[in-house]
């Protein structure tokens, strides 16, 4: 039986973690302690297989980080909305980045009809990508085929949801940027997809979601 007391573990690799880095870069915590200048945003599945910095090999400071169950842009999400509006108008990332994950268990709940509580709500969101796709989804017969299938069309949309922002078109009619991307992450190799989704501008948009500027 797993020992009740397993977090101190972590407390423990926490201080050999430190001695190793001021090992090889005496100065790397001094020179984060005063800012972050992350270049990039990061809007991730909360899965513990997905870290954004240890599969990109980024370090502290260089990613900016929101991670929610299947990597969701929701217009209406408070949380979201303040985290892109800090990184996009106070740090000024130059990238968004929406990476998904293949063998997502919130694409895989969208895809049945059981209920797993509060998250069906906010799974509900994935439902409707499946609906927006479905003839494709449903030529796919292997299931498993068809969950990958549904984790891409949903990064697609959410990278589309982004750009719906008032946040990200603000940002573009400003500054020129940022872009904004989508990719989808494989569990089961370590490998990351660009999906070849990125928007640095609007021009591609049905013209009801462009906003003028104010
Ligand atoms: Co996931």
């Amino acid at each position: 039986m797993e020992h009740w007391k397993s977090y101190e573990a972590l407390l423990q690799q926490n201080r050999e973690w430190v001695a190793k880095r001021n090992n090889e870069d005496p100065h790397f915590f001094k020179r984060l302690a005063n800012q972050q200048r992350p270049k990039f945003l990061w809007i991730g599945c909360s899965d513990s297989r997905v870290p954004a910095n240890q599969i990109t090999g980024t370090d502290p400071g260089e990613v900016f980080v929101h991670r929610n169950i299947a990597n969701m842009v929701i217009h209406t999400d408070m949380n979201m909305l303040s985290v892109l509006d800090y990184a996009v108008n106070i740090l000024e990332v130059k990238h968004v980045i929406v990476c998904g994950h293949y063998g997502c268990g919130g694409i895989r709940a969208a895809l049945d009809n059981n209920q797993y509580g509060i998250i069906d709500n906010w799974i509900r969101h994935i439902k409707d990508v499946y609906l927006m796709y479905r003839e494709e989804l449903e030529k796919i017969k292997n299931i498993h085929e068809r969950e990958n299938a549904l984790v891409e069309y949903n990064v697609i949309e959410q990278v589309l949801d982004l750009s719906q922002t008032s946040i990200i078109q603000n940002s573009w009619q400003k500054r020129g940027g940022p872009w904004i991307h989508g990719w989808v992450y494989d569990v089961a190799d370590g490998l990351i997809k660009d999906m070849e989704v990125s928007m640095k501008d609007y021009s591609t948009l049905p013209s009801i979601y462009k906003l003028k500027p104010r």
